[in-house]
């Protein structure tokens, strides 16, 4: 299709026609205010494209999410994260070889200058690891050499893959007053990363296989998923030419609220709330219907996923397995499946097309393997910095790519002669 028309009262305004190859096509409305003196209003941007891309997509009514084309579920049962992060930062999966000499380029790069030490030991103790991480990405920056604008961007990239880990490593360490580990260069990557978190100093600690392997998955089902709020400031900070430090940290700030990345640590929040006030499941759910201005679900709903988000099934099967297999029960994994099967059988949330959300589980999968609540977006960040790398990049070289300033509706006070009152 060629375009549409736009009809308004002054004219008519020729919307020429963005085809996808898969999902909604875009009207393209660049010359709307200049021809037509209207700017659009979407607030949220739930029906406006910020960019094109051709690394995540997903079909919010079928829940399905496909990074580069292949099906997430594929991804989580055959490809490692480092193998993912390759696939959306260098748009294929890498050979064996390339696998190889990727992960080796990120594990030597995993330590950190030992300034940093004093850098962590200045912050409080019960200072929440997603400050830490923030301000922790952000002096990489100042690290780097002149802001990082004298490092290039595969440099860059090799370091956030590397130091994120160490970084949320670090900062659950220091939350917890333990001294810290170092990462070990010949280990993989989420051995070394679990090293770092559990490691004791007689170093008799070995990560489980089975628990690496779950926490790789999970990795890469946090990897990417289109323009989520993190990824969108990540694309806006970088649009001004800011550097991927920069841009990254603005990303780790994004995540930790509680309504996107730092769900997961509410949903587990959430589950203690009810376990320890006795509340019943029905009880819950109704005060949620009746004040729902107010207190949410959380773990439940998404802006895009009309339907059961895809990574919340894998997560939900890999929490009942990592129990089993760690031959422990948590009572809140009962209640959460409790919650869910009341919740979706309600038509409050069935009217609203609210299912689990990716945070919906995983938090009970961090609590088996040992992971402080607080420490749960830090986990999804870790994941997340590859999105966020490869859509940075994606954005550095789209040629359409202007900085990014939106318009606004303004309905102040129009002009007045300065009277002094207050
Ligand atoms: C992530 O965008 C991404 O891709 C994000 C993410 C990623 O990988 O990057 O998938 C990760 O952030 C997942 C979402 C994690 N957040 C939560 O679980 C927090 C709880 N959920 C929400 O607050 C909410 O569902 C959002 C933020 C996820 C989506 O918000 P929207 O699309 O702006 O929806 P809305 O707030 O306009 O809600 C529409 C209606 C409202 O009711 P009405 O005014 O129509 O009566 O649904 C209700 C809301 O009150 N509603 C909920 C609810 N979520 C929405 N009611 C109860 N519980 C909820 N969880």
């Amino acid at each position: 299709m060629d375009g549409v028309e736009l009809h308004y009262p002054e004219g008519t305004l020729p919307l020429p026609v963005r085809e996808a190859t898969v999902g909604a096509s875009g009207l393209e409305i660049s010359r709307l205010l200049r021809d037509a003196g209207y700017v659009t209003l979407d607030p949220g941007y739930a029906n406006t494209a910020s960019c094109s891309s051709s690394i995540t997509f997903i079909d919010g009514d079928a829940g399905v999410l496909r990074h580069r084309g292949y099906l997430i579920g594929d991804l989580a049962s055959h490809a490692s994260f480092l193998d993912v992060a390759h696939l959306l930062i260098h748009e294929a999966l890498p050979t064996a070889s390339q696998g190889e000499e990727f992960a080796r380029s990120i594990a030597t790069r995993q330590s950190l200058d030992k300034r940093f030490d004093t850098f962590f030991a200045s912050f409080p103790r019960d200072a929440h690891p997603m400050a830490i991480l923030a301000a922790s990405v952000n002096a990489l920056s100042a690290f780097s050499g002149e802001g990082g604008a004298s490092v290039d961007v595969d440099e860059i990239t090799l370091s956030l893959l590397a130091k994120i880990p160490t970084f949320a490593a670090r900062s659950m360490r220091h939350s917890l007053d333990q001294p810290f580990i170092e990462p070990d260069p010949e280990r993989g990557y989420v051995e070394n990363f679990l090293r770092m978190c559990f490691g004791t100093a007689d170093g008799k600690y070995q990560p489980d296989p089975d628990v690496v392997k779950v926490l790789d998955m999970l990795f890469v089902l946090h990897a990417d998923h289109e323009q989520n709020c993190s990824t969108s400031t990540v694309r806006l900070v970088g649009s001004s030419q800011a550097d991927l430090f920069a841009s990254v940290a603005a990303g780790v700030n994004a995540l930790s609220g509680p309504l996107h990345g730092g769900a997961n640590e509410a949903v587990i929040n959430m589950l203690e709330h009810i376990a320890r006030e006795r509340l019943s499941v029905q009880d819950f759910i109704r005060g949620i219907k009746e004040n729902h201005s107010g207190v949410r679900l959380m773990g439940f709903g998404h802006r895009v996923y009309k339907n059961y988000d895809p990574r919340a099934m894998l997560v939900k099967e890999a929490a009942r397995e990592m129990l089993t297999h760690a031959g422990k029960s948590d009572p809140l994994l009962s209640l959460a499946i409790e919650l869910e099967e009341a919740a979706v059988a309600d038509e409050y949330f069935t009217d609203r097309k609210l299912y689990p959300n990716v945070d919906f589980y995983t938090g009970l999968i961090y609590r088996a393997m040992g992971f402080p609540s607080r420490m749960f977006t830090p986990l999804f960040t870790v994941g997340r910095t590859a999105g966020w790398i490869a859509q940075w990049r994606e954005m550095a070289a789209d040629s359409e790519t202007r900085i990014g300033r939106p318009r606004q509706i303004y309905v102040g006070a129009g002009e007045r002669a300065y009277d002094g009152a207050s």
